[in-house]
């Protein structure tokens, strides 16, 4: 019998997260491996769901995206992230984020064009790469501060590079790429004539006095920038899959028809609900603040009290941490060992590499989590580890 599945499928592997979540419930341990909240989303944006259902919005919505998201999109993202957005031809909401970015790349790459990617990487961007046909190009972001070396990325721009993607708040470091970085990498793509793909999902959590800029707003990059973010982490709700990318209108056109057909639309009533999600006021972003990083500094104390040099986030739920001061294992027989017998899920290191080698001394640790989660998953840690 010939092959049964394709060459593009054969060439990304089960996600490791999952595969490290799995394990944890076997073994009755606390995750602290998949991004996602273990506490409620915010209870008016319930409501205005059941309202919608109740109101008998159940059948699609607008391909692209229903009026009211789309115009509650363009008023935050003009506001928050300084965008020049029109509703009507720059907007298309999406299942998720990660469904943006897929059909953003389909709509904008060919076979052969090469996508510029920061590693260690969220691990969606190869596998998105794999099948819109393109070919990724690494570029490192360095501990303990992440920074790139302005040489290397120069160099990783050719010919056949179409575009860059740029993650920020980044996972999995935590780092917020600052004006001087991003205007680096504006100057790159103006010079070379390449689109920057920004994934700005953890846009509104941020630690310190780190500040979120999208790089869409400086200066020429409006019609070179798809920028992307959704409900997923700011409203704690990734089981609802809402989405959106944010981009020219010939971009906008290409993407809509390529989002059209691979599903259509995300979940109507749900596109309601997030469009009074999005026009919450000042209040509930400051909070979230507080409330991460004091989620934050819990984890990090522990892992240091442990042992862990730990890379402190600035943006993002995520803690990178270097276990070499805690032992020679590598990565995976680490992560495995701390998850086991009611231990600690956490994500081995290497999966955020192409080649794995690089992240075999890291893994990191969520702690988008309850801070009971959060205090029973420290408890573990230090009578294992300290
Ligand atoms: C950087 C990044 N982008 C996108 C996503 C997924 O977003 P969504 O749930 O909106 O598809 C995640 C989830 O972990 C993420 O970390």
């Amino acid at each position: 019998m010939r092959p049964q599945t394709s060459i593009k499928a054969a060439q990304f592997t089960e996600s490791v997260i999952r595969e490290m979540s799995r394990v944890c419930s076997e073994h009755g341990g606390v995750n602290l491996a998949q991004g996602f909240p273990d506490f409620a989303a915010p209870l008016e944006m319930k409501r205005a769901a059941i309202r919608a259902i109740e109101a008998d919005i159940n059948q699609y919505a607008v391909t692209w995206g229903a009026p009211r998201l789309r115009e509650a999109i363009a008023k935050r993202s003009s506001d928050y992230n300084r965008l020049d957005v029109d509703a009507q031809r720059n907007v298309t909401v999406c299942c998720g984020a990660t469904e943006a970015m897929i059909s953003a790349m389909l709509a904008v790459l060919n076979p052969g064009d090469e996508v510029i990617i920061f590693e260690p990487f969220y691990e969606n961007y190869g596998p998105d790469c794999v099948l819109s046909g393109a070919v990724p190009r690494y570029v490192s972001l360095r501990a303990p501060d992440w920074s790139f070396d302005k040489q290397e990325l120069e160099a990783a721009f050719g010919p056949r590079t179409r575009a860059i993607i740029v993650n920020t708040p980044h996972n999995p470091t935590g780092k917020v790429f600052d004006r001087g970085e991003l205007q680096q990498i504006a100057e790159l793509c103006r010079q070379h004539d390449c689109l920057a793909i920004t994934d700005e999902i953890y846009e509104y959590i941020l630690y310190d006095d780190s500040e979120h800029i999208s790089i869409g707003s400086l200066e020429g990059m409006a019609d070179r920038t798809i920028t992307i973010s959704g409900l997923s982490k700011t409203w704690s709700a990734t089981g609802w899959r809402i989405g959106w990318c944010i981009a020219s209108e010939e971009i906008t056109g290409a993407i809509r028809k390529v989002h059209d057909f691979l599903t259509v639309g995300a979940a109507a009533p749900l596109q309601e609900a997030a469009a009074d999600a999005l026009a919450f006021d000042s209040g509930y972003f400051d909070q979230l603040r507080v409330d991460y990083t004091r989620r934050r500094d819990l984890l990090l104390s522990a892992l240091t009290d442990c042992g862990f040099n730990a890379f402190t986030p600035r943006g993002a739920y995520y803690i990178m941490t270097d276990i070499r001061p805690l032992t020679e294992a590598d990565d995976k027989s680490f992560a495995m060992d701390l998850v086991r017998d009611g231990g600690v899920a956490t994500v081995p290191g290497s999966s955020f590499y192409a080649n794995p080698a690089d992240g075999s001394a890291i893994i990191r640790f969520c702690f988008s989590k309850e801070f009971a989660t959060l205090e029973r998953a420290a408890r573990i840690l230090r009578r294992r580890l300290s």
